[in-house]
């Protein structure tokens, strides 16, 4: 027994005109139009036996009653003119329904391999209708072992929403909304679900330190957080999951974007002799070790240990070189040429909020250390899968460069690892317009940043590195990034030029569907993409861990007779630089 049975008795209307996707229909009776609701969905009796097309209602027109006429005879090609003459209603098209396929009954996929005919019936679905659909969609959605459960959808509150988690991770997912829209809330949705995995992998930026507070527990979710002044002093950081970034781990490019003030007279002098002294001194620590095999072919790029102060030193030496002259001694090639370098550079190794690029001891000048930096960060396991990462005590303007420098660092060793030894790894970018902005970007900072996640977009699918994109504002992140996403969360948008970047990235057909993007309710998104069987309206179930993004009640607190104001400590955490 098939989950839809419809016979003529039940159409309401006949397809009128068929476009690749987009079906208008008659409507023959004024009160059955009446009964109809945008984004309702509709069966459409296909020309192939044994199959429905399904779609959305995206447009409802009466007759206009005082229209001429004389113009029913002769009607015109445009949408409009079309739209005033009959009662009509447009559809979208979004998939077949199957009766059987092979073994299977009542499969639904989003394929559209035949058009309906003119004057196919249509019928509105309703009430156990959409109940038995639903269940059919979810039914081939369930597959999966442990299924991805988002929420219920907005037609059918009974209806559980699942996404194929394979698709959603696989080709880079956006979550997207105005803020407080539900955003934190979905991530933290999809979180606890992807912790409950057995070897579940993936890394959460945390800029704002929202998911790094108690209510944000659970078993196979770790939380670590880039050193903080106070914590520059500490033993066995990374087993106390603090996380250096040793300035070793920087490439060349990176350092420079850091220490190299391009309109220096010098620069190219100072460039040229930095890359040297680092190249060397790269080479030292190998000979020490005995490092015979990466000896041979490492480069300045490479992520082997250094001391920087000896690259301080040499630098200084060349600084204040003399050398014979025809006359006595004088000044060397490069006197003087290096002060203003050497200055920026003293200068970011002194500063107590970069410890954790610059502060860096004996333990974490090792050849072992990347290897252990990695098995906290990248080892798929069940009591540690998802990492979140507290960057909140990290300087703004070099948090481009620290974000992307943890994600190129995942990226190059996931690269290089065979791929039958690969395990897939997700990165979630919260705030994804700070470090992957649209902007022309000047600095090189946020340049070299950006180069990263583009590359992780266009190249991550093959090495099993996704990205979910976060942001609250769509219109500023970049393009090429946002382009390469394939699934949409789209929660309540009101900003017109962030609702038009996500209509121009769905398909033409779908696009009506975006309408609703602003009068969403606060946790109802909008799912389009190839991990959902259906683009439709989701509301987005209250997740197990919260996210600390609780709104502030200005008037409550104003209202209230105590007040836990502390700024003492505030100001003492603004003078550390650590909470
Ligand atoms: N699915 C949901 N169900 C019920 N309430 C929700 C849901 N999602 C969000 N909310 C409410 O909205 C508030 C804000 O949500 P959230 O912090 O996720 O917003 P956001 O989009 O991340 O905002 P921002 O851009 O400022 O980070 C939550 O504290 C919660 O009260
Ligand atoms: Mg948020």
């Amino acid at each position: 027994m098939a989950a839809l049975n419809f016979t003529s008795s039940n159409s309401i209307a006949n397809v009128f005109s068929v476009d690749t996707g987009i079906v208008f229909a008659k409507v023959n009776d004024l009160d059955e139009l009446r009964r109809l609701q945008v984004n309702q969905l509709i069966a459409i009796q296909s020309s192939k036996a044994g199959q429905l097309q399904i779609g959305l209602i995206n447009k409802i027109t009466r007759k206009a009653i005082d229209l001429d006429t004389s113009l029913d005879d002769e009607i015109e090609e445009t949408d409009i003119s079309l739209l005033n003459s009959e009662n009509l209603i447009k559809v979208t098209l979004i998939g077949t329904l199957f009766d059987a396929i092979g073994t299977e009954t009542d499969v639904f996929k989003r394929t559209i391999d035949s058009v309906p005919e003119i004057d196919a019936e249509c019928y509105p679905m309703r009430g156990s209708d959409i109940t038995s659909f639903m269940s059919t969609i979810s039914r081939t959605a369930t597959e999966a072992e442990k299924p991805l459960n988002i929420g219920s959808y907005s037609i059918d509150e009974n209806a559980d929403a699942y996404l194929d988690g394979d698709k959603l991770f696989q080709r880079h997912a956006v979550v997207v909304g105005s803020t407080g829209s539900g955003k934190s809330w979905c991530v933290a949705r999809l979180v606890e679900q992807i912790a409950d995995l057995d070897n579940p992998n993936c890394i959460l930026f945390d800029i704002h330190g929202e998911y790094s507070t108690e209510d944000f527990k659970k078993d196979g979710i770790s939380h670590f957080r880039i050193a903080n002044p106070s914590d520059l002093e500490k033993e066995q950081k990374l087993s106390n999951n603090i996380l250096m970034l040793p300035y070793w781990l920087l490439t060349y490019e990176e350092m420079l974007a850091m220490l190299l003030d391009r309109s220096d007279n010098n620069a190219p002098n100072q460039a040229m002799l930095f890359s040297r002294a680092v190249t060397e001194n790269k080479r030292n620590f190998l000979e020490k070790n005995s490092e015979n095999e990466i000896l041979g072919s490492f480069t300045i790029d490479s992520p082997v240990p250094y001391e920087l102060d000896k690259v301080i030193e040499e630098l200084e030496n060349k600084d204040t070189e003399r050398v014979d002259g025809a006359r006595g001694k004088k000044n060397g090639p490069y006197h003087g040429k290096l002060t203003r370098f050497i200055q920026r550079l003293q200068a970011k190794q002194q500063d107590k909020r970069l410890g954790f690029l610059f502060d860096v001891n004996d333990d974490e000048l090792r050849m072992k250390w990347l290897e252990e930096f990695c098995n906290f960060l990248m080892k798929g396991d069940q009591k540690n899968g998802v990492k979140v990462i507290d960057f909140s005590e990290v300087p703004s303007d070099i948090l481009p460069l620290i974000i992307s420098l943890v994600a190129r660092i995942i990226f190059s060793v996931q690269q290089w690892t065979k791929g039958e030894n690969r395990h897939p790894i997700s990165l979630f970018c919260d705030e994804a317009h700070l470090y992957i902005p649209e902007k022309n970007v000047t600095d090189s900072i946020s340049q070299i940043g950006l180069n990263t996640f583009e590359r992780i977009a266009k190249e991550g699918r093959k090495y099993g590195v996704g990205l979910i994109v976060i942001s609250q504002r769509p219109s500023e992140v970049n393009k090429t990034v946002m382009s390469q996403c394939n699934n949409f969360i789209s929660l309540r948008l009101t900003n017109l030029e962030d609702q038009s970047v996500i209509k121009r990235l769905l398909p033409d057909n779908l696009s009506g569907l975006t309408d609703v993007m602003p009068i969403l309710d606060i946790g109802e998104a909008l799912v389009v993409g190839d991990a959902s069987l259906l683009p439709t309206r989701i509301n987005i179930a209250e997740p197990e861990i919260k996210p600390s993004s609780a709104t502030v009640n200005f008037w409550q607190e104003w209202g209230s007779d105590e007040i836990t104001q502390d700024l003492e400590n505030a100001i003492k955490s603004l003078r550390m630089q650590s909470k």
